[in-house]
C-alpha cells in the first residue's frame, strides 16, 4: 500500500491556477520526485499533500487515512516538510530552530528531556551542523540555513519527508551529501527538483507536471525523454546513458 496516496485531486485558485485530476503515490520507503517548470503547480501540490491546502476535490490519503479528516498535529507527528522559502527566525539559535522540530511529540509546556537533546545532537551531526549549534540562524548561509531546517525535519522522526527543492541552495558537495543521507534513511520521501540529472540519479520515480496537470510518470529512464523534455521545458536535449550509474543523463542543448 502506498504510505502517500493522492487520488484524483483538484485545487483552483481565484487568479486562474488549477491543479487538475492528480493521481500520486508514494510507497513505503520511496523516493519520489517532482519536476515541472516554474509555476507548473510543484509547490501548490506539495502544500497539499502535507495538509496546508485543501484541495477542493478529491482525496489525499497518509497511511490509508484521509489527511483531512485528521488533526493537523496527527499530521505533523508523520509528515516532516522543507520548504522553498526559510522561515522567519525570530532571532532563534540553530538549537531552536532544530528543537522545534520536537513540538508535535510533546505537551505545550513541556521541556526538552533527555532523549530530546540527543535526538537533536544526532540531527545536528548528520546535516553536518553541530558546530554551529548555538549561532543565531538568521547569521547561516543559505546552504547552512537548509541543512539546520533538514535537522529540524529529521528530529521531527517522521514517515513521510515532504522537501521543495532540498538542494536549492547547496554547492555539489552538499547536494549529493544531503541525498545520499535522504536515500539512506529511507523514509517515504516525496520532493521537488529543478536539477534533472540530479533528480534521475536519486529518485526511484518521477512525476511530472505541466500547468497543474500531470504530464507524465514512471522511472527517471521512462519519464526523461527527449520529446517530453522539449514538450514540457520548452528546451532542446540529449539524452543519454550515465557512463558510470543506471540512470540517464541529460545534457541540455538549446531552448526548443
Ligand atoms: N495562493 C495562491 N493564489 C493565487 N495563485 C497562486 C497561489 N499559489 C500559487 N499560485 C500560482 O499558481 C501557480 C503555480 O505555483 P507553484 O508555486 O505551485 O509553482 P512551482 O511549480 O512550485 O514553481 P517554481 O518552480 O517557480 O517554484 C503560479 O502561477 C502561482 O503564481
Ligand atoms: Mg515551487
Amino acid at each position: 500500500m502506498a504510505y502517500l496516496n493522492i487520488q484524483q485531486l483538484e485545487w483552483a485558485r481565484a487568479a486562474g491556477f488549477a491543479l487538475h485530476g492528480i493521481d500520486l503515490q508514494v510507497g513505503e520507503h520511496e523516493f519520489v520526485g517532482l519536476i515541472g517548470p516554474n509555476g507548473s503547480g510543484k509547490t501548490s501540490l506539495l502544500r497539499c499533500a502535507w495538509r496546508f491546502s485543501q484541495p477542493d476535490a478529491g482525496q489525499v490519503l497518509l497511511d490509508g487515512q484521509n489527511l483531512w479528516q485528521q488533526t493537523q498535529r496527527w499530521s505533523a507527528r508523520r509528515i516532516a516538510v522543507m520548504q522553498q522559502e526559510f522561515p522567519e527566525d525570530f532571532g532563534l539559535s540553530v538549537q531552536d530552530v532544530v528543537a522545534m522540530g520536537r513540538a508535535p511529540h510533546k505537551g505545550l509546556l513541556q521541556g526538552d528531556n533527555v532523549e530530546d537533546l540527543a535526538l537533536i545532537d544526532q540531527a545536528l551531526q548528520r546535516s553536518g551542523m553541530q558546530l554551529h549549534a548555538t549561532r543565531t540562524f538568521a547569521s547561516l548561509s543559505g546552504g547552512e540555513k537548509q541543512r539546520v531546517l533538514l535537522a529540524r525535519a529529521l528530529v521531527q522522526q517522521p514517515q513521510l519527508l515532504i522537501l521543495d527543492e532540498p538542494t536549492n541552495h547547496l554547492d555539489p558537495r552538499y547536494q549529493l551529501e544531503l541525498l545520499q543521507l535522504l536515500r539512506r534513511l529511507r523514509l517515504s520521501t516525496l520532493a521537488s527538483f529543478h536539477d534533472l540529472n540530479l533528480a534521475a540519479a536519486f529518485c526511484d520515480r518521477l512525476y511530472v507536471l505541466h500547468d497543474g496537470q500531470l504530464a507524465a510518470s514512471g522511472t527517471p529512464a521512462q519519464v526523461l525523454t527527449p520529446q517530453l523534455l522539449r514538450e514540457v521545458f520548452g528546451v532542446q536535449a540529449l539524452v543519454d546513458s550515465h557512463p558510470l550509474a543506471d540512470h540517464p543523463r541529460i545534457t541540455w542543448i538549446t531552448q526548443a
